[in-house]
């Protein structure tokens, strides 16, 4: 322990973390973009692009578990995607409840522990009766805790915990970072070391405002139904000459 890291824990201030270095990052998260444009460059329908997108995931979740990586949470469908021609939203829906039906279950097999975020009223009774089973049955799995964001947005997630503060009748005093983030959709889930964003767009798009505060961003130009391992070691290596500063020296 060096001497300002001494004095900071003798003043009871927590001390600042010092160079960090990580090789492995433990926590990502995935906005997993660019469907759409994947399928038009083929000529074929939009459908087809979201349908090769579940082939990625499937890929990057095997790669992932490979890697050693804990947690993955990806953006499947956000609060502004209903505002999307509603043929293209049906046919999302229908890849969920596929998807959910199919592939999650030989995830599950491999240990793969999956839950959502997001809202569940606007899901349709199907899709959230489906969501509820998978998260039953692979609530006892330990590989790889896999987070799916379905009508997911940051802000109405933040909106969500400051209602349930007040209808908790908390006192403002008892108010702390703490107390919001324990009122998050999924408190437990661990903040990303790092976001990867494919197909060349560089913002967030209301994902995860909350726990991306110290993340640390890729964007990779790569559309998502041709993202697979090769891509995830390159971010994976790209995170590893990152220095994380947390705002300290
Ligand atoms: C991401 O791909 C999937 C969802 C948002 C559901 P897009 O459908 O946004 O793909 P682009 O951005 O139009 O290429
Ligand atoms: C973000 O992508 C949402 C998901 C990947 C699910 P969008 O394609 O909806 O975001 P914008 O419209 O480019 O910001
Ligand atoms: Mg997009």
């Amino acid at each position: 322990m060096n001497i300002l890291t001494r004095l900071r824990s003798l003043r009871g201030l927590t001390p600042i973390r010092e160079r960090q270095l990580p090789d492995v990052a433990r926590s990502i998260a995935i906005i997993m973009d660019g469907n759409g444009r994947w399928a038009r460059r083929r000529r074929l329908p939009v459908a087809a692009g979201h349908r090769a997108g579940t082939r990625a995931l499937r890929r990057t979740v095997e790669a992932a578990i490979d890697l050693g990586v804990e947690s993955l949470c990806v953006y499947a469908f956000s609060t502004e995607n209903w505002s999307r021609p509603s043929d293209e939203v049906d046919a999302l829906i229908e890849i969920f409840i596929e998807t959910i039906e199919r592939e999650l279950p030989d995830l599950a097999r491999e240990g793969v522990r999956t839950r959502f975020i997001g809202r569940r009223d606007r899901a349709t009774p199907e899709l959230r009766a489906k969501i509820e089973r998978l998260e039953g049955t692979t609530a006892a799995n330990e590989r790889l805790q896999l987070w799916i964001a379905f009508d997911y947005g940051g802000r109405a997630e933040i909106v969500e915990a400051a209602r349930r503060l007040v209808e908790e009748g908390v006192d403002p005093r008892d108010i702390d970072e703490n107390a919001i983030a324990s009122r998050l959709y999924a408190p437990e889930m661990p903040e990303p070391d790092l976001l990867i964003r494919t197909s060349g767009e560089l913002r967030i798009s209301n994902f995860l405002l909350w726990q991306l505060a110290y993340t640390e961003l890729v964007f990779v130009d790569t559309l998502w139904p041709d993202f697979g391992e090769r891509q995830l070691r390159e971010a994976l290596a790209e995170y590893a000459s990152r220095r994380r500063r947390y705002g300290g020296r």
